[in-house]
């Protein structure tokens, strides 16, 4: 307990349980058990990267033949960074005295050594294995051996498909500058079930700032579901033009979200447009987090189609980096955003001073799954969602999309 001011009120401690991600820690341990994103494809290039994820720092790199190594960071000689190594034909050469790891880790050259030495000492750098899909780089920080398959979601599984090519990005990160927001991963990843905010903060407080004709009409009514992958939201309501919503959002355990167009305009009718772009809320460490998704990106004449932009690829595009935010804090302050209202909740919000409401459903159902899937890593099992069997990894079924009907067809649909 921390004292906090005057009266003598004090701050309870956070949820740790939910909240911290380092080794060992519960949820730290979930997210172990899940392929995560940690770099774009494309970001491996001629020189090592360095990055953080779940308060470990760590160094990857693609080999010149095009393998992915991920190592911990600190040379197994004398402990130079390798994020200042040479990459080469089959490895990283660290800069200080040339001791040359494989993606794995083993170290196979020691160039100041006689011969036979290097065998000898039998060097490993801690690795973790790494994988790619999408435009992704994916690392596995559970315990060896137990790697399970990348979950093939519906939307960025391509097998059979002609239609879209999967592209890896940073949807919120501007040009070239990494997204990194200043609070606890949680934060940003329950806002995905949290629609009531899209009525006040988007559009009460900072004005439509989703361009999107779903933020005026009628008082909506919404529904949170138990779905077999997390949580989702049924979002209805009357538009202005008379057309009626049906959105639906998932949350997918433990750190996945799936948002449906944002920009949708609800002129038209469609029927369960699927939402285009998984999204992972990467944990950096306990109080910053960064995003990267697996945009399926529709295709015209076999190329990428032109000028079509991804559904959640909002006006937050403005605001890259945690420290170099361009706006003032005088816009922040009258036009605040997710930013604003998840940083302001705290660098870690403390849950034992919230007062949850019915509208807070969502919340309440995503932290009720999260700790049961705390409690199956206690118990040694594979929490909900790791997929071992190929069978089962094929278009996993998703419930995220936007329904638009229009006069006629809402009285076909009007239970809807
Ligand atoms: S510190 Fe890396 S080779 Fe010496
Ligand atoms: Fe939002």
């Amino acid at each position: 307990m921390i004292e906090n001011n005057a009266y003598g009120q004090t701050t309870p401690s956070e949820d740790i349980e939910l909240t911290h991600v380092e080794q060992g820690s519960p949820m730290g341990e979930v997210l172990r058990r899940f392929w995560q994103p940690v770099a774009l494809s494309e970001e491996l290039t001629d020189l090592p990267k360095k990055v953080k994820i779940l308060c470990e720092e760590l160094v990857l790199f693609r080999t010149k033949q095009g393998k992915v190594g991920c190592v911990l960071p600190h040379c197994s000689h004398r402990g130079t960074s390798l994020e200042w190594g040479r990459i080469e034909e089959n490895g990283i050469r660290c800069c200080y005295h040339g001791w040359l790891y494989q993606p794995d880790g083993k170290c196979v050259e020691m160039p100041c050594e006689p011969s036979g030495v290097c065998e000898r000492m039998n060097v490993h750098q801690p690795a973790y294995p790494t994988t790619e899909y999408g435009g992704l780089v994916f690392v596995y920080m559970g315990p060896a051996g137990t790697e399970p398959l990348l979950p093939m979601y519906d939307i960025i599984d391509t097998r059979g498909r002609d239609d879209v090519v999967l592209k890896g990005m940073k949807l919120w990160e501007g040009q070239g500058i990494g997204y990194v927001q200043d609070c606890n991963w949680l934060q940003n990843h329950e806002n995905a079930v949290d629609p009531w905010h899209l009525l006040i903060l988007h559009q009460m407080i900072s004005g439509d700032q989703f361009t999107s004709g779903l933020m005026h009409g009628g008082k909506p009514t919404i529904e949170f579901i138990d779905t077999p992958l997390g949580v989702a939201y049924e979002f209805r309501r009357e538009l202005l033009n008379k057309n009626r919503v049906i959105r639906s959002l998932e949350a997918i355990l433990p750190n996945v979200i799936l948002v449906p167009n944002l920009h949708e305009p609800g002129d038209a009718a469609k029927y369960q447009e699927k939402c285009t772009e998984c999204t992972w809320t990467v944990p950096v460490d306990n109080e910053h987090l960064t995003a990267f998704s697996i945009v399926a990106w529709p295709l015209e004449n076999g190329q990428p189609k032109k000028g079509w932009k991804p559904g959640t690829d909002t006006r937050t595009a403005l605001r890259p980096g945690s420290t170099t935010n361009p706006l003032s804090y005088e816009q922040r302050q009258r036009r605040p955003d997710d930013r604003e209202a998840q940083e302001g909740q705290r660098p870690i919000a403390v849950h034992a001073l919230e007062k949850l409401a019915t509208s807070d459903r969502g919340i309440v159902m995503l932290r009720r799954k999260l700790r049961e899937q705390i409690k199956a890593v206690k118990d040694n099992k594979d929490p909900s969602n790791v997929v071992r069997d190929p069978d089962l990894n094929r278009a996993i079924p998703t419930r995220s999309w936007n329904t638009i009907l229009v006069p006629k067809e809402a009285g076909v649909t009007a239970e809807a």
